[in-house]
């Protein structure tokens, strides 16, 4: 059976020497040596002045909500459509995430649920940039602003993303990425949070080292309830390599991307990744939205993507509504995210894949999907 895998990483001779090099020599007076030189890459390829690599896009979330005070009775505005790595840390905090919609345009946060959502209560914005596509974060930046919210930018699934001229995850008071194994770029395990605040570092700093507030030296002193969600050396070593190939990296998703886009043309009445003007989207997962012709519904869509994974065809289905899922209560209100849900589908796109690969998994998808409705 000919298999196409969801997502895998690409790992070159480059990336096995700072891991082999990390491995044999980072330890002692050396074990932060590939950390370091992995935040100074992030600083720079962020553009921005405050990072801290971790060891999860869930823990760099945690942290910043954290040194932002998010606790019991704060509420957390969070788009409905993501993963739950973008809300759990606020219901670990014991703060209320506050699940609002999508746009049909870029499957993204709306801006105006946002404003409709926020309350006295509202302690912080968490936003997604889904399968790479941006949020418009003028209008985000400009509510926060309004009202003196901090927006966090979750950028797990959109590094390499860029808004006008900006990475994903470097505009908001705060962003945070994953590297995890199916991400663009990957340490195994990984993720960093980026802060544009200087009035944020000391808490950061002080929560991400087990509580111990930086410059003092007394040994094991520890001043607050801090959170360790570091990263490794030897996965920061991975991490730098990775890095330091990502506009190979990227680059190769967004081919992948042009090669589906074309042989997509002609179906019809189906939406794309959107890649606004001034933005360029890196297209972590290509995603096809069924439009209402084709009468996709959650049961027709889960049926084909189980029929094309059982032939080796690694399709994924859009990610539930978060607050459909059993810990959370119902928001059918958010009716672009609940409509949008069961009609899309997410493509495999990893950096070795062919041409041949992209038609190969079209025309499984296209003979799975039986006659319209
Ligand atoms: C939107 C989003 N946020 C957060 C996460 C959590 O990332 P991690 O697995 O690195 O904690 C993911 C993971 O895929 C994600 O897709």
């Amino acid at each position: 059976m000919r298999t196409i895998l969801a997502a895998k990483p690409s790992i070159t001779q480059r990336e096995i020497d700072y891991v082999t090099d990390a491995v044999t020599t980072g330890w002692g007076a050396q074990c932060y040596d590939y950390l370091n030189r992995f935040s100074e890459c992030l600083r720079e390829y962020f553009d921005v002045p405050h990072v801290w690599p971790t060891s999860s896009c869930h823990g760099a979330l945690h942290i910043g909500l954290k040194a932002l005070g998010v606790g019991p009775g704060d509420e957390v505005i969070v788009p409905d459509l993501t993963w739950t790595g973008s809300v759990f840390p606020i219901s670990w905090l014991g703060a209320t995430p506050v699940f609002v919609d999508a746009l049909e345009s870029s499957w993204c946060i709306s801006p105006a649920s946002i404003i409709a959502a926020i309350t006295p209560r509202t302690r912080a914005i968490v936003i997604v940039h889904l399968y790479g596509n941006l949020c418009d974060m003028d209008a985000i930046m400009e509510i926060g602003r309004a009202h003196g919210i901090p927006v966090i930018e979750d950028a797990a699934e959109a590094v390499g993303s860029e808004y006008h001229g900006r990475k994903a995850g470097s505009i908001g008071d705060m962003g945070v990425f994953s590297m995890h194994g199916t991400k663009t770029l990957t340490s195994g395990e990984g993720g960093a949070l980026l802060c544009n605040r200087d009035d944020l570092v000391e808490s950061i700093a002080t929560i991400e080292n087990q509580g111990r507030k930086p410059g003092k030296h007394i040994i094991f002193w520890v001043d607050e309830i801090g959170l360790k969600y570091k990263l490794s050396n030897i996965q920061a070593a991975l991490g730098l390599g990775q890095f330091e190939r990502a506009g190979e990296l990227v680059g190769a998703k967004r081919k992948i991307f042009d090669w589906y886009q074309t042989l997509l043309a002609d179906w019809d009445d189906i939406a794309l990744n959107p890649q606004p003007e001034g933005c360029l989207n890196s297209y972590w997962q290509p995603t096809i939205m069924f439009g209402e012709s084709w009468g996709m519904t959650e049961v027709r869509r889960n049926a084909l993507v189980t029929a094309v994974t059982s032939v080796g065809v690694g399709i994924r289905p859009l990610f539930y509504p978060v607050s459909k899922l059993p810990m959370y209560e119902p928001a059918p209100q958010n009716h672009v995210t609940y409509a949008l849900h069961g009609r899309g589908i997410n493509l495999p796109n990893y950096f070795d894949m062919t041409q041949d690969d992209v038609a190969y998994v079209l025309a499984t998808v296209r003979e799975r999907l039986g006659p319209t409705e």
